[in-house]
């Protein structure tokens, strides 16, 4: 088995994205959790872009010990000096330099030829080689480039000195087949190509990325160059967790890394709390129902052997466990399996009968909770599992005002009332629940949903969020967003009470 370095660029191709920019201290943050996750290479931006991309890279290195430390430049002498000064504290370096090599980058980006452009990436690579032993040369738009042309090119920048070559997809254009056959044409085409790693970089315009990462590894490539949560420019880049458990499940695929994939879900929230940007609920490996089972056929087979539908154990990314959810789809064993865990047994006439119940509920109820289920066996938990309840929300906002909000709730009986203010509507409801319930609560996942695009519609809401280690959910939907985010907050807390 050889090692495949796992080459991260959340905080550089990912913190591209519109909307996703972090600022120093939550890139330290991201980044040392990318360290503890074992990340071998941690790209943490573009210097010369941005006095703050030049002033994280100095503060990430000052921190970073065990990654190394990657900084982003353009074939031009004067970002590789701003490189070599951002990466001064960092105690293992690295300069990604690199040059469009397709016709079309040579023709429209550069209004330049070929040859001309081989000569700029040797002298670029020279050059950062002046400044640290290790230069990763991106031959960008790879993709779309010749392969003939692209193995010259790939041959110079080696014998130029650098130690890693980058094959990048940049426009998420090729087959898994195309981009497997063009990183083995290197392989088998450029005479020095043992002296360099060759590195995936693809992104996922049509939905490949993926699957071209692996077919560039199966045919020889060493690194990957990944994102978590697939973030990044347009459709994205590679995700991290779907390349690193492909290859923990996959023992066919001759390679390891040393990624703690334990860290996975972990990092996964860190991300899309850190960038705004929900995780799709159906996305691998990471999204909400990764490992939720709702036909019966299915809850059956996982409740018999987890193996049936699950190739994946949910520990190994560091969920929980699978979930099991109730619908009007699920079967016997799914409600037993959920009476079970609510520490009540069933005979099996009982189980019938309780069945035949839970069926018509959830004909017209379409998430049966563990309350509905203590109705339908005629056991009163309410006292216990309805001690928090929101009975009155009011919010003031709008243009030029400062958004307030009053909320009152029914805790064990009693009705509390508070105030609060905040960024928004929303923020200034939560705000307000928040005080009232005196609990450390972090809010991990917040995702608004609407059915169809009218004002109208009902919006569903989907809340996470985090107490003492352990994550709670509260979905609710109303045609009052406002309301909807409210009462999921409520219902998650509920949880916890
Ligand atoms: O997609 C790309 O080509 C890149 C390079 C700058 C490495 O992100
Ligand atoms: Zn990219």
């Amino acid at each position: 088995m050889e090692k495949l370095f796992v080459f991260d660029t959340t905080l550089r191709d990912g913190e591209q994205v519109p909307g996703c920019q972090l600022n120093t201290i939550e890139k330290i943050e991201l980044a040392k959790a990318l360290e503890i996750m074992r990340v071998d290479v941690i790209e943490c931006g573009f210097p010369v872009s941005s006095p703050g991309d030049f002033n994280s890279i100095v503060e990430i290195s000052k921190v970073i010990k065990d990654s190394t430390i990657c900084a982003l430049t353009r074939a031009v002498e004067n970002d590789i000096d701003v490189a070599a000064d951002a990466l001064h504290f960092a105690k293992r370096k690295r300069i990604h330099t690199g040059i469009g090599t397709s016709d079309s980058h040579i023709k429209y980006k550069f209004q330049s030829n070929r040859e001309e452009i081989i000569e700029r990436a040797v002298k670029a690579v020279k050059y950062a080689r002046r400044f640290v032993d290790d230069v990763e040369f991106y031959a960008e738009d790879a993709g779309r480039t010749e392969n003939e042309y692209l193995a010259r090119v790939i041959e110079a920048v080696i014998a130029a000195g650098a130690t890693v070559v980058n094959i990048p997809d940049t426009t998420g254009y090729c087959t898994p087949y195309e981009y497997g056959e063009k990183i083995k044409f290197l392989v088998n085409n450029v005479p020095n190509i043992d002296r360099a790693v060759i590195s995936t970089h693809c992104h996922n315009d049509l939905g490949m990325a993926t699957a071209n990462t692996l077919a560039g590894v199966i045919n020889g490539a060493r690194q990957v160059e990944v994102t978590i949560n697939g973030i990044g420019e347009r459709a994205g880049n590679t995700t991290m967790e779907e390349v690193v458990m492909a290859i923990e499940r996959r023992k066919d695929i001759p390679v390891y890394t040393d990624i703690d994939t334990k860290m996975i879900m972990k990092n996964s929230r860190l991300v899309s709390t850190l960038m705004r940007m929900p995780v799709q609920p159906n996305k691998a490996i990471v999204g909400r129902n990764a490992f939720a089972h709702s036909s019966g056929i299915h809850q059956d087979g996982v409740l018999k052997n987890r193996e049936s539908y699950e190739i994946i154990d949910p520990a190994d990314v560091g969920v929980n466990e699978s979930t099991i959810a109730l619908t009007a789809r699920s079967g016997r064993a799914a409600l037993k399996h959920h009476y079970t865990r609510l520490n009540i047994e069933l005979s099996s006439e009982e189980l019938d009968h309780a069945y035949e119940k839970f069926l018509r509920l959830a004909d017209v109820k379409k998430d049966i909770n563990d309350d509905d289920l203590l109705v339908i066996v005629g056991v009163n938990r309410t006292s216990q599992s309805q001690r928090i309840k929101l009975k009155f929300l009011q919010v003031v906002c709008g243009k030029s005002s400062v958004p307030m909000a009053t909320v009152k709730l029914i805790i064990d009986g009693e009705v509390v009332t508070a105030t609060s203010s905040g960024n928004g509507p929303i923020d200034a409801a939560f705000n307000a629940i928040k005080s009232l319930v005196h609990r450390k609560i972090v809010l991990e996942e917040f995702l608004v949903q609407t059915i169809t695009k009218g004002a109208d519609d009902v919006g569903k809401v989907h809340v996470q969020i985090e107490n003492r280690g352990n994550l709670y959910y509260g979905f609710s939907a109303n045609t009052d967003i406002i309301t909807a985010s409210a009462e999921a907050l409520v219902a998650a807390i509920s949880k916890i009470i």
